[in-house]
C-alpha cells in the first residue's frame, strides 16, 4: 500500500470560511484533535498575517509533539521572518511558502514578469531552507498556469531546496482528468521531481474537490491537502474525511492507505462543528446527519437487519450505533462512561459540573441523548476561560402589544454586580442592549444562530453568537432549554472571550 500524508488546512485555508474564524483556544483544542486524528502535517494559520495569527501558529507549534506544524508565507523575507519566529518551537517545523505562476494572478496582482516570478523563487525558497530544513512550496493557481512555465517554477524550487512540491486548483477550476495529467506531466518532466513528494490543494467550487485530489493520488501525488467537513474559502477544500474513507473503502483500486485513525473522524467533525457553531449539512458523505441512515432503503426492499447495501460500517468513523439514552436515575457511573465513549476526557473539576449539569437537565428532559452530552461538554468548555461578567438574573417583560424590555443583572471578577434595563426589537435585543450598558462598550452583534439539540418540545436550545468591538472578534456559545437564557449566555460568552483575547494580546 502506498502511505498518502494528510495535510490539513482546517485552521489556515478552512478558518477563511465564513462563521469559522477560530481563537487562540480554539485552534490549540482543533490542533490537538487533528493530531490525535493522525494528520501528518497541520498547517496553523498565516503567522506574518497579524499580531493574533503569530500568536495562535506560535501556540500551536509549542503544543503539539507528532504532527508536523507549518504556516503558510508569501515567498518575501519579511515574511518568512515572521513564519519562522512562529514556527521555529515546533518539534517538527515545515515552513510553506507560496508564489502565483499564473499570467492572470501575475499580472493583476503580483504585477511581475515570468522571469522575476522565477528569480523570486529560487531567492526565497533558498531563504527559507537556510530557517528550516522542511520547506513545501506551493504554486498558486497552478491549473490557470502554462504548464511548461509550472515545471520550469518547480524545478527551480526544487533545486533551491523545496522538499514538496504543491500544485493547488486554487479556483476549483480544474477536471479531475486534467487534474491528474498535470500531476503525471510534472512528475515526469520536472528534474528532480522523482526524489520528493508531489501534494494536491483544490477547492470545491465545481465540486470536484475530492475528485480531483483523488485523481491526483493516482498519478502519483503523496500528499493531500484537505479540511476537516471540507470548509473552506467559497465552496470549501477537499474534505478529509472523504479522501480517507476513499481509500480505505476502495483500497482494492487506490492501494493507498493514510495514516489517519478513521475512529476519529466523527468526533472531529463534531468538534470543529461545536468550535465555528456551523453545522454540517445533513446529507454529507460521511460525517452529514443522514450518511449512515439506511433504513429508508431498506424497508423500501424488506431488508431487516445489517444492510446489503452498506459499503462502510458507522463504527470505522467512530460513530457508534448504541445511541444510549440517559435519565434522571442514570448514575455518576454510566454518565462518566459515556462521556468517555464519545470520545472526551474531562478532568475531575469539569466532570464535577459536567455531572451537575446533566443532572439538572435530566430534571427537566425526559431522556439524555449523546448530541445532549456532547452540547453540554460543549457548553463547559465555552466556558473555560476567565469570566469578566457572569448572569446573576434576567427579568424579560415581552408581548406582541409591548416594547420588549430586559432586566439583566451580571457580575465581575470583584463580585460587583450591576442590573441594568433596556428595550429592543424583541426579547434577545432588549437583552444585548442591557449586557451593552452593563459592559459600558459599543458591541455589535455581527452573527446569531439558533437551533435545538435534539427533537422534541423539551430540547435544549443551542445559540451561536459572533461580536465585534474596537476591532475585535469573538464568539459565544450558549446552551439552556431556555433559548432567552441561551442567547444571554452566548452573548456574555463571547464578550468574556473578547476580554480574554484582548488581554492575551496586550501581554
Ligand atoms: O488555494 C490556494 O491556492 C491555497 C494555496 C496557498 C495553497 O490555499
Ligand atoms: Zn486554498
Amino acid at each position: 500500500m502506498r502511505q498518502i500524508r494528510i495535510f490539513d488546512t482546517t485552521l489556515r485555508d478552512g478558518e477563511q470560511s465564513p462563521g469559522c474564524s477560530m481563537n487562540m483556544k480554539e485552534k490549540i483544542d482543533m490542533a490537538r484533535q487533528l493530531e490525535t486524528l493522525g494528520v501528518h502535517v497541520i498547517e496553523a494559520g498565516v503567522a506574518s498575517a497579524s499580531q493574533a495569527d503569530f500568536n495562535a501558529v506560535r501556540a500551536v507549534a509549542k503544543e503539539l509533539r507528532k504532527a508536523q506544524v507549518t504556516s503558510m508565507s508569501r515567498a518575501l523575507a519579511k515574511d518568512i521572518d515572521a513564519t519562522w519566529e512562529a514556527l521555529r518551537h515546533a518539534r517538527y517545523p515545515r515552513i510553506h511558502l507560496l508564489i502565483p505562476t499564473s499570467d492572470i494572478l501575475l499580472e493583476h496582482r503580483l504585477k511581475k514578469s515570468r522571469e522575476e516570478v522565477l528569480e523570486q523563487t529560487a531567492e526565497m525558497v533558498r531563504y527559507a531552507k537556510k530557517l528550516c530544513e522542511d520547506v513545501e512550496f506551493s504554486a498558486e493557481d497552478a491549473t490557470r498556469s502554462d504548464p511548461a512555465y509550472l515545471a520550469k517554477v518547480c524545478e527551480v524550487a526544487i533545486a533551491a531546496g523545496a522538499t514538496v512540491i504543491n500544485i493547488p486548483d486554487s479556483i476549483g477550476y480544474a477536471m479531475p482528468e486534467e487534474y491528474g495529467n498535470l500531476f503525471r506531466f510534472l512528475r515526469g518532466s520536472v528534474k528532480g521531481a522523482e526524489h520528493i513528494p508531489f501534494s494536491t490543494h483544490c477547492h470545491n467550487d465545481l465540486g470536484l474537490a475530492v475528485a480531483n485530489s483523488l485523481s491526483a493520488i493516482l498519478a502519483g501525488a503523496s500528499e493531500v491537502q484537505c479540511t476537516i467537513n471540507g470548509i473552506g474559502e467559497r465552496a470549501g477544500n477537499t474534505a478529509l474525511e472523504e479522501i480517507v474513507m476513499n481509500l480505505k473503502t476502495r483500497a482494492d483500486y487506490y492501494g493507498a492507505d493514510t495514516a489517519i485513525d478513521a475512529t476519529q473522524i466523527y468526533k472531529t467533525s463534531r468538534l470543529l462543528t461545536a468550535i465555528t457553531g456551523v453545522k454540517v449539512q445533513p446529507n454529507k458523505a460521511i460525517v452529514g446527519e443522514n450518511a449512515f441512515a439506511q433504513e429508508g432503503e431498506n424497508q423500501q426492499h424488506g431488508v431487516s437487519g445489517k444492510s446489503v447495501y452498506e459499503i462502510m460500517r458507522p463504527e470505522m468513523v467512530g460513530l457508534t450505533n448504541n445511541k444510549m439514552v440517559l435519565g434522571k436515575h442514570s448514575g455518576r457511573h454510566a454518565f462518566n462512561d459515556r462521556v468517555k465513549e464519545l470520545g472526551y476526557s474531562v478532568n475531575l473539576d469539569l466532570s464535577n459540573t459536567l455531572f451537575k449539569r446533566f443532572k439538572d437537565l435530566a430534571d427537566k428532559k425526559k431522556s439524555v441523548s449523546d448530541r445532549d452530552i456532547e452540547a453540554l461538554v460543549r457548553s463547559i468548555l465555552a466556558q473555560e476561560i476567565p469570566k469578566s461578567y457572569m448572569l446573576e438574573r434576567y427579568v424579560i417583560n415581552s408581548g406582541n402589544t409591548i416594547t420588549p424590555t430586559s432586566s439583566i443583572a451580571l457580575t465581575g471578577v470583584d463580585g460587583a454586580r450591576v442590573e441594568k434595563v433596556a428595550i429592543g426589537f424583541g426579547p434577545v435585543d432588549a437583552s444585548f442592549n442591557a449586557i451593552n450598558k452593563i459592559v459600558g462598550r459599543a458591541v455589535k452583534l455581527e452573527e446569531y444562530s439558533i437551533g435545538a439539540v435534539t427533537e422534541g418540545r423539551d430540547a435544549q436550545g443551542e445559540v451561536s453568537v459572533k461580536i465585534s468591538s474596537e476591532g475585535a472578534t469573538a464568539k459565544g456559545y450558549g446552551l439552556s432549554t431556555d433559548v432567552i437564557e441561551a442567547s444571554i449566555l452566548a452573548y456574555i460568552n463571547a464578550i468574556n472571550n473578547l476580554i480574554y483575547e484582548k488581554t492575551r494580546i496586550e501581554q
